[in-house]
């Protein structure tokens, strides 16, 4: 089972980055997972120019960083976000990235017989999950994170597959006050890529 794993925040050793180490060692501990990091912050990602380019080739024009990842997207059996809240949604770093995946959605909506660059596989059992972590105490600050992440999702073949999201959380590492969430994050992690 191949798990992608994608670090949303630009702060380095922050609190999502800290939720998604955790969810990750509860992931290794299941025999047969492979994971693959990626890190936003050290990318160059431009954002989708919607020039149009992708609705015909099924790829991006564009060359960046973007070209590393398209595969990993398109294959992977489980995907993982942790992104912090940005003012009720993600980064604009992270949000580049995914913007840019319209690529892939493209791909799958264009006749087999056209030779667009990689298609999302169609599989039932492609799972995504979503970590969250904000300031403030909303009842709804991670409705359009959550929103985005469905979409995002949705876009690359994988079906939404859960989210652990975590508010009054701000200072940079301020979560290893909480050990309790740590612990849940490992569960989670472990869960997701357990289960069918
Ligand atoms: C540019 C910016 C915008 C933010 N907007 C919000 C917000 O709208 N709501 C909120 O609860 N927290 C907001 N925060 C706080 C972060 O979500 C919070 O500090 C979080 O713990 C950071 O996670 P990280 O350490 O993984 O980067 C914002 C922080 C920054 C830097």
């Amino acid at each position: 089972m191949k798990l992608v794993a994608i670090y949303g925040s630009p702060r380095v050793n922050g609190n999502s980055d800290l939720m998604l180490k955790n969810f990750l060692e509860g992931a290794a501990t299941v025999p047969n997972v492979t994971i693959e990091e990626i890190r936003i912050r050290r990318l160059n990602i431009k954002g989708c120019l919607s020039c149009g380019y992708c609705d015909t080739k099924g790829t991006c024009i564009q060359k960046d960083d973007m070209h590393k990842f398209y595969k990993a997207l398109a294959t992977c059996d489980r995907i993982v976000v942790a992104s912090p809240n940005y003012f009720y949604s993600v980064p604009g770093q992270l949000k580049c990235f995914i913007d840019r995946t319209q690529a892939l959605f493209m791909a799958q909506k264009l006749p087999a017989d056209v030779d667009a660059g990689l298609r999302p596989l169609k599989s039932q059992n492609r799972k995504g999950f979503f970590l969250g972590v904000g300031a403030t105490k909303g009842k709804r600050l991670f409705d359009c994170c959550k929103k985005t992440m469905y979409y995002f999702f949705d876009a690359i073949g994988v079906e939404y597959g859960g989210d652990y999201c975590v508010n009054q959380v701000d200072k940079k590492g301020e979560i290893k006050k909480y050990p309790e969430i740590l612990k849940k994050c490992r569960e989670f992690g472990f869960n997701f890529v357990n289960s069918d």
